[in-house]
Protein backbone atom coordinates (compact mmCIF):
# COMPACT_ATOMS: atom_id res chain seq x y z
CA UNK A 1 0.00 0.00 0.00
CA UNK A 2 1.83 3.59 -0.87
CA UNK A 3 -0.99 5.27 0.74
CA UNK A 4 -2.09 7.25 -2.10
CA UNK A 5 -6.11 7.06 -2.09
CA UNK A 6 -7.47 7.25 -5.75
CA UNK A 7 -11.09 9.44 -6.40
CA UNK A 8 -13.28 7.82 -8.93
CA UNK A 9 -15.85 10.23 -10.43
CA UNK A 10 -18.98 8.94 -11.18
CA UNK A 11 -20.71 11.25 -13.74
CA UNK A 12 -24.21 9.01 -14.03
CA UNK A 13 -26.21 12.28 -13.53
CA UNK A 14 -24.85 14.06 -15.89
CA UNK A 15 -26.60 11.94 -17.68
CA UNK A 16 -29.69 12.47 -15.29
CA UNK A 17 -29.76 15.82 -16.49
CA UNK A 18 -29.31 15.32 -19.68
CA UNK A 19 -32.39 12.44 -20.22
CA UNK A 20 -34.83 15.58 -18.42
CA UNK A 21 -34.65 16.99 -21.52
CA UNK A 22 -32.95 14.84 -24.16
CA UNK A 23 -30.86 15.54 -26.89
CA UNK A 24 -27.14 15.63 -26.20
CA UNK A 25 -26.20 18.35 -23.63
CA UNK A 26 -25.03 17.65 -20.78
CA UNK A 27 -22.58 15.34 -22.17
CA UNK A 28 -21.30 12.37 -19.62
CA UNK A 29 -18.34 12.12 -21.66
CA UNK A 30 -17.41 16.14 -21.44
CA UNK A 31 -17.59 15.79 -18.16
CA UNK A 32 -15.49 12.51 -17.72
CA UNK A 33 -12.93 14.74 -19.88
CA UNK A 34 -12.97 17.85 -17.19
CA UNK A 35 -13.04 15.06 -14.20
CA UNK A 36 -9.23 14.31 -15.97
CA UNK A 37 -8.25 17.27 -15.43
CA UNK A 38 -9.42 17.99 -12.23
CA UNK A 39 -7.56 15.32 -10.40
CA UNK A 40 -9.70 12.36 -10.74
CA UNK A 41 -8.23 8.87 -11.02
CA UNK A 42 -10.70 6.44 -12.54
CA UNK A 43 -14.58 7.35 -14.11
CA UNK A 44 -17.24 5.66 -13.03
CA UNK A 45 -20.48 4.99 -14.83
CA UNK A 46 -23.22 2.99 -14.39
CA UNK A 47 -25.52 1.39 -17.01
CA UNK A 48 -28.85 0.23 -15.22
CA UNK A 49 -30.93 -1.83 -16.90
CA UNK A 50 -33.69 0.28 -17.14
CA UNK A 51 -30.78 2.85 -18.99
CA UNK A 52 -32.17 6.08 -16.73
CA UNK A 53 -29.18 8.07 -16.67
CA UNK A 54 -26.14 6.33 -18.66
CA UNK A 55 -27.25 5.15 -22.40
CA UNK A 56 -25.22 2.42 -24.20
CA UNK A 57 -24.15 4.67 -26.32
CA UNK A 58 -22.06 6.78 -23.10
CA UNK A 59 -20.40 3.59 -22.31
CA UNK A 60 -19.01 3.05 -25.88
CA UNK A 61 -18.02 6.69 -26.20
CA UNK A 62 -16.37 6.40 -22.43
CA UNK A 63 -14.30 3.33 -23.54
CA UNK A 64 -13.09 4.31 -26.69
CA UNK A 65 -12.76 8.44 -25.80
CA UNK A 66 -11.03 8.29 -21.88
CA UNK A 67 -8.14 7.92 -20.84
CA UNK A 68 -8.64 7.20 -17.39
CA UNK A 69 -9.19 3.76 -16.11
CA UNK A 70 -12.97 2.89 -16.53
CA UNK A 71 -15.04 1.30 -14.04
CA UNK A 72 -17.96 -0.29 -15.61
CA UNK A 73 -20.83 -0.81 -12.48
CA UNK A 74 -23.43 -3.63 -13.93
CA UNK A 75 -25.76 -5.94 -12.26
CA UNK A 76 -25.08 -9.67 -12.39
CA UNK A 77 -27.03 -10.49 -16.16
CA UNK A 78 -25.85 -11.70 -19.19
CA UNK A 79 -27.08 -8.27 -21.05
CA UNK A 80 -24.74 -6.28 -18.65
CA UNK A 81 -21.63 -9.23 -19.35
CA UNK A 82 -22.33 -9.12 -23.07
CA UNK A 83 -21.85 -5.23 -22.77
CA UNK A 84 -18.77 -5.12 -20.47
CA UNK A 85 -16.54 -8.13 -22.57
CA UNK A 86 -17.39 -5.86 -25.89
CA UNK A 87 -15.97 -2.42 -24.03
CA UNK A 88 -13.76 -4.19 -21.82
CA UNK A 89 -13.25 -1.55 -18.89
CA UNK A 90 -10.32 -1.45 -17.07
CA UNK A 91 -12.97 -2.81 -14.01
CA UNK A 92 -16.53 -3.72 -13.48
CA UNK A 93 -18.30 -3.66 -10.40
CA UNK A 94 -21.05 -5.77 -9.65
CA UNK A 95 -24.05 -4.14 -8.21
CA UNK A 96 -27.76 -5.25 -6.84
CA UNK A 97 -30.01 -3.68 -8.84
CA UNK A 98 -33.58 -2.90 -8.50
CA UNK A 99 -36.31 -1.08 -11.03
CA UNK A 100 -37.77 0.52 -8.41
CA UNK A 101 -35.11 1.58 -6.19
CA UNK A 102 -33.70 5.55 -6.56
CA UNK A 103 -30.35 4.35 -6.10
CA UNK A 104 -28.40 1.88 -5.67
CA UNK A 105 -29.56 1.41 -1.84
CA UNK A 106 -27.83 -1.70 -0.39
CA UNK A 107 -24.76 -4.02 -0.72
CA UNK A 108 -25.09 -7.33 -3.09
CA UNK A 109 -25.44 -10.68 -1.18
CA UNK A 110 -22.45 -12.33 -1.88
CA UNK A 111 -22.81 -15.48 0.27
CA UNK A 112 -26.81 -15.96 -0.59
CA UNK A 113 -25.83 -15.14 -4.08
CA UNK A 114 -22.85 -17.03 -4.34
CA UNK A 115 -23.72 -19.26 -7.04
CA UNK A 116 -25.16 -16.66 -9.39
CA UNK A 117 -22.29 -14.63 -9.25
CA UNK A 118 -19.68 -17.47 -9.66
CA UNK A 119 -19.82 -17.29 -13.36
CA UNK A 120 -20.13 -13.60 -13.74
CA UNK A 121 -16.64 -13.09 -11.64
CA UNK A 122 -15.40 -15.83 -13.82
CA UNK A 123 -16.37 -14.52 -16.94
CA UNK A 124 -15.22 -11.05 -16.21
CA UNK A 125 -11.62 -11.78 -14.70
CA UNK A 126 -10.97 -14.12 -17.42
CA UNK A 127 -11.11 -11.27 -20.27
CA UNK A 128 -8.94 -9.02 -17.66
CA UNK A 129 -11.51 -7.14 -16.15
CA UNK A 130 -10.64 -6.33 -12.46
CA UNK A 131 -14.09 -7.38 -10.64
CA UNK A 132 -14.85 -5.74 -7.77
CA UNK A 133 -18.15 -6.36 -5.65
CA UNK A 134 -20.44 -3.64 -3.94
CA UNK A 135 -21.11 -5.21 -0.55
CA UNK A 136 -22.44 -3.73 3.09
CA UNK A 137 -19.25 -3.45 5.27
CA UNK A 138 -19.75 -7.40 6.92
CA UNK A 139 -17.32 -9.88 6.87
CA UNK A 140 -19.24 -11.71 5.70
CA UNK A 141 -19.78 -10.83 2.60
CA UNK A 142 -15.98 -10.11 2.63
CA UNK A 143 -15.02 -14.01 2.84
CA UNK A 144 -17.48 -15.30 0.33
CA UNK A 145 -15.85 -12.17 -2.39
CA UNK A 146 -12.51 -13.90 -1.59
CA UNK A 147 -14.20 -17.26 -2.37
CA UNK A 148 -15.57 -16.16 -5.43
CA UNK A 149 -12.32 -15.31 -6.55
CA UNK A 150 -13.22 -11.62 -6.73
CA UNK A 151 -9.85 -9.30 -6.35
CA UNK A 152 -11.80 -6.09 -5.12
CA UNK A 153 -14.46 -4.91 -3.34
CA UNK A 154 -16.07 -1.58 -2.67
CA UNK A 155 -17.86 -0.95 0.88
CA UNK A 156 -21.15 0.56 0.73
CA UNK A 157 -21.04 4.34 2.92
CA UNK A 158 -24.83 4.94 2.07
CA UNK A 159 -25.76 4.06 5.75
CA UNK A 160 -22.37 5.77 7.25
CA UNK A 161 -23.92 8.99 5.29
CA UNK A 162 -26.98 8.49 6.39
CA UNK A 163 -27.08 8.10 9.66
CA UNK A 164 -27.86 11.00 12.00
CA UNK A 165 -24.90 11.91 14.35
CA UNK A 166 -25.54 9.35 17.35
CA UNK A 167 -25.20 6.58 14.67
CA UNK A 168 -22.63 7.94 12.57
CA UNK A 169 -19.52 6.95 14.73
CA UNK A 170 -21.40 2.97 15.12
CA UNK A 171 -21.51 2.95 10.95
CA UNK A 172 -18.23 4.60 10.75
CA UNK A 173 -16.55 2.04 13.16
CA UNK A 174 -18.46 -1.12 10.83
CA UNK A 175 -16.64 0.40 7.60
CA UNK A 176 -13.22 0.58 9.35
CA UNK A 177 -13.87 -3.03 10.88
CA UNK A 178 -14.59 -4.48 6.89
CA UNK A 179 -11.52 -2.62 5.55
CA UNK A 180 -9.06 -4.10 7.66
CA UNK A 181 -10.63 -7.51 7.38
CA UNK A 182 -10.49 -7.22 3.80
CA UNK A 183 -6.65 -6.43 4.12
CA UNK A 184 -6.35 -9.28 6.03
CA UNK A 185 -8.10 -11.39 3.38
CA UNK A 186 -6.23 -9.95 0.68
CA UNK A 187 -9.08 -8.14 -1.22
CA UNK A 188 -7.74 -4.39 -2.48
CA UNK A 189 -11.17 -2.26 -0.66
CA UNK A 190 -12.65 0.32 -2.05
CA UNK A 191 -15.87 2.49 -1.02
CA UNK A 192 -18.44 4.73 -1.76
CA UNK A 193 -22.07 5.74 -2.19
CA UNK A 194 -23.49 8.81 -0.39
CA UNK A 195 -20.06 10.82 0.06
CA UNK A 196 -19.87 14.48 0.31
CA UNK A 197 -17.55 17.16 1.71
CA UNK A 198 -18.67 16.64 5.31
CA UNK A 199 -18.44 12.70 5.10
CA UNK A 200 -15.57 12.05 3.10
CA UNK A 201 -12.77 12.58 5.84
CA UNK A 202 -13.31 9.85 8.32
CA UNK A 203 -13.52 7.27 5.51
CA UNK A 204 -10.27 8.68 3.33
CA UNK A 205 -8.58 8.45 7.13
CA UNK A 206 -9.13 4.55 6.65
CA UNK A 207 -5.42 3.39 5.04
CA UNK A 208 -6.76 0.24 4.47
CA UNK A 209 -8.95 1.61 1.61
CA UNK A 210 -7.34 2.81 -1.92
CA UNK A 211 -10.00 4.14 -3.94
CA UNK A 212 -13.70 6.36 -3.13
CA UNK A 213 -15.93 6.40 -5.90
CA UNK A 214 -17.86 9.65 -5.49
CA UNK A 215 -21.26 10.61 -8.05
CA UNK A 216 -24.10 12.39 -6.46
CA UNK A 217 -22.79 15.04 -4.47
CA UNK A 218 -20.42 15.86 -6.73
CA UNK A 219 -22.60 16.68 -9.84
CA UNK A 220 -24.85 18.57 -7.56
CA UNK A 221 -22.45 20.55 -5.80
CA UNK A 222 -21.03 21.61 -9.74
CA UNK A 223 -24.37 23.37 -10.01
CA UNK A 224 -23.12 26.25 -7.60
CA UNK A 225 -19.57 26.32 -7.99
CA UNK A 226 -18.61 24.08 -11.14
CA UNK A 227 -17.51 20.44 -11.78
CA UNK A 228 -13.79 21.22 -11.82
CA UNK A 229 -14.22 23.17 -8.46
CA UNK A 230 -16.32 20.22 -6.74
CA UNK A 231 -13.45 17.49 -7.93
CA UNK A 232 -10.53 19.51 -6.69
CA UNK A 233 -12.27 20.38 -3.23
CA UNK A 234 -13.05 16.76 -2.41
CA UNK A 235 -9.69 15.47 -3.77
CA UNK A 236 -8.46 18.36 -1.44
CA UNK A 237 -10.45 17.13 1.48
CA UNK A 238 -9.62 13.45 0.84
CA UNK A 239 -5.86 13.95 0.54
CA UNK A 240 -6.00 15.71 3.39
CA UNK A 241 -7.24 13.24 5.12
CA UNK A 242 -4.95 10.74 3.94
CA UNK A 243 -1.84 12.76 5.10
CA UNK A 244 -2.83 13.27 8.52
CA UNK A 245 -3.80 9.32 8.47
CA UNK A 246 -0.11 8.66 7.60
CA UNK A 247 0.92 11.09 9.80
CA UNK A 248 -0.39 9.57 12.65
CA UNK A 249 0.42 6.26 11.81
CA UNK A 250 3.93 7.36 11.81
CA UNK A 251 4.24 9.31 14.84
N1 LIG B 1 -20.27 3.10 -5.83
C1 LIG B 1 -21.27 2.36 -6.30
C2 LIG B 1 -21.06 0.89 -6.43
C3 LIG B 1 -22.49 2.94 -6.70
O1 LIG B 1 -23.49 2.17 -7.16
C4 LIG B 1 -22.62 4.34 -6.64
C5 LIG B 1 -23.87 5.01 -7.12
O2 LIG B 1 -24.04 4.74 -8.46
C6 LIG B 1 -21.53 5.08 -6.16
C7 LIG B 1 -20.37 4.44 -5.73
C8 LIG B 1 -21.57 6.58 -6.08
O3 LIG B 1 -22.54 6.96 -5.16
P1 LIG B 1 -22.96 8.50 -5.10
O4 LIG B 1 -23.51 8.86 -6.44
O5 LIG B 1 -23.98 8.52 -4.01
O6 LIG B 1 -21.73 9.27 -4.76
Amino acid sequence: MNGYLRLGVNIDHVATIRNARGGGHPDPVRAARLAAQAGADGITAHLREDRRHISDDDMARLAAQIDLPLNFEMAATDEMLRIALRHRPHAACIVPEKREERTTEGGLDAVGGFATLKPFVASLGEAGIRVSLFVEPDPAQLDAAVALGAPVVELHTGAYCDAGPDERERQLARIVAAASHAEAVGLECHAGHGLTFDTVGPVAAILSIAELNIGHFLIGEAIFGGLESSIKRMRALMDQARAEALGERSA
